[in-house]
């Protein structure tokens, strides 16, 4: 119990540091006035935000021995980069994560460097200095309008642990990577004096600074909330609703920085995405405020809702993911349910959870239609019941007793944590969720909800 509670405690501290760092690499990318300010103000956060013991980004040169000469740098052992010789030619020297992350275009990582051959030319020198694995991540950007944009360089982390890259962390640093990429971009378009005022008159405007406090505001909830980590679970369920509105926010941040970084930079547009940032931002605070509440007891805000609105508001925020992975959405939604008495963001955290596992569930089924149900009726109880039904391989008949079960997971990414939260909040709404196989294929997943006329007796 104790070991899984400092677990918890762990994920909460590193998606809170992840958080910062973002929120200061944000600040970065829309203040800083020239390259080599933005590229050592990145390196600088990173360094400091503790998880690395040097952060340093490389560019490729075109010289004899395809030199990777650092740019900007911090942490410990700067010497480090005097020493060494890093190239991303085919010769010995190119085949550390730097010259293979230049040369594939992906992210190249050590997880032991005392034994991983491919980092023998450098060993001693990084052992000396603490280094225990690391991690080149190319900057490259893959963007629809203006194609790949790739300058030929890598950000490079250290760490003083063995196996610090797991996929979350990989995944996360190479987003880190494209947005420095467009950033760069955006300063390198040397924009013209009047458009450069209108990136001022951008960067001083309420919403710049109202998606700042947004992030701040997430960022203090979570600061807050690691206090009441004694209900271990609460960590984990924070990290995985947390997530969507993270993903929300570097992916519009990303949309922001292409905007400007275009020939014509379309601060309309700009402008959009940073509001988009803020609505994400107070998303991210919600949800915060209301797992905090639902393990506070007694003073959930709760209001009378209409079933069939949250489940269109979830499809809405699913659309993009149902339509990628081709799956086609029926609904069979009564119109004049009695409302249902319940916390709207926790709700729609119910719903969200089911179809987001319906949809995963989907993802694997390639020789039928992949459907997603979901219905509203009223119920025998009196209540509300709402049903989301998948045509995917449904649950193995073992695992059945399971899957309600904090951190039961069947999948490689998953924690495990959306079932138990799904049902954590139903049962303080004193409904009731179970799940029964489809007639065909796939599961069944149910929710009755009591209605504001029956909660109010
Ligand atoms: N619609 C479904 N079809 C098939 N299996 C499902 C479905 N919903 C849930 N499961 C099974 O239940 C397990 C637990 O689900 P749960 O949502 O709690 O965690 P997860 O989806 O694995 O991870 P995450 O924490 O990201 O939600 C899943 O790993 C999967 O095996
Ligand atoms: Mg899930």
């Amino acid at each position: 119990m104790q070991e899984q509670r400092e677990a918890h405690e762990e994920i909460l501290n590193r998606l809170n540091r992840r958080l910062r760092t973002l929120s200061q690499c944000n600040s970065t990318f829309f203040q800083a006035e020239s390259e080599q300010e933005l590229l050592q103000s990145i390196c600088d956060i990173l360094a400091a935000g503790g998880e690395f013991r040097l952060a340093w980004i490389g560019y490729c040169e075109n010289d004899v021995e395809k030199t990777v000469r650092p740019v900007a740098r911090a942490g410990d052992g700067l010497d480090y980069l005097e020493r060494v010789k890093i190239s991303w030619g085919e010769a010995e020297t190119g085949q550390g994560p730097a010259g293979i992350a230049v040369r594939t275009g992906k992210a190249c990582w050590v997880d032991d460097i005392r034994t991983d051959p491919r980092f023998s030319p450098w060993r001693v020198a990084a052992l000396a200095r603490g280094y225990a694995s690391c991690i080149a991540v190319p900057l490259i950007a893959y963007g629809k309008p203006r194609g790949a944009v790739d300058l030929h360089g890598t950000l490079n982390l250290y760490s003083a642990q063995c196996n610090a890259f797991d996929e979350n962390t990989i995944e996360y640093y190479t987003g880190l990577a494209t947005s420095v990429t467009y950033a760069v971009t955006a300063l390198r378009g040397h924009l013209a004096e009047d458009l450069t005022y209108g990136v001022m008159a951008l960067r001083a405007s309420a919403e710049r600074q109202r998606a700042q406090d947004a992030l701040l505001a997430a960022q203090a909830e979570l600061a807050r909330a690691t206090r009441f980590t004694a209900m271990g679970q609460m960590a984990a369920s924070i990290a995985h609703d947390i997530n969507q509105p993270l993903a929300a926010i570097v992916a519009n941040g990303n949309a922001g920085l292409r905007w400007l970084a275009n020939t014509t930079p379309d601060l309309d547009e700009a402008r959009a995405a940073l509001q988009r940032i803020v609505n994400e931002g107070h998303r991210a605070s919600q949800v915060i405020g209301s797992i905090r509440a639902m393990f506070k007891k007694g003073d959930q805000e709760k209001a009378a809702l209409d079933a069939n609105e949250l489940i269109r508001e979830v499809l809405a925020l699913l659309d993009g993911e149902i339509h990628t992975q081709r799956v086609s959405v029926h609904t069979e939604l009564i119109e004049q349910l009695p409302r249902v008495l319940g916390n709207r963001v926790q709700l729609q955290q119910v719903i969200l959870n089911l179809i987001t596992n319906a949809v995963e569930a989907l993802g694997s089924v390639t020789n039928r239609a992949r459907v997603l149900r979901v219905k509203s009726k009223l119920h025998e109880s009196g209540g509300v019941l709402i049903t989301v039904e998948d045509s995917g391989p449904g649950i193995d008949p073992k695992d059945i007793d399971r899957i309600f079960e904090a951190f039961f997971t069947t999948k490689s990414h998953g924690m495990g944590m959306g079932l138990s939260i799904c049902r954590s909040i139903i049962e303080a709404h004193t409904g009731r969720l179970w799940v029964s196989p489809g007639i065909h294929h796939g599961s069944i997943l149910h929710v009755v909800l009591p209605t504001s006329e029956l909660g109010a007796e």
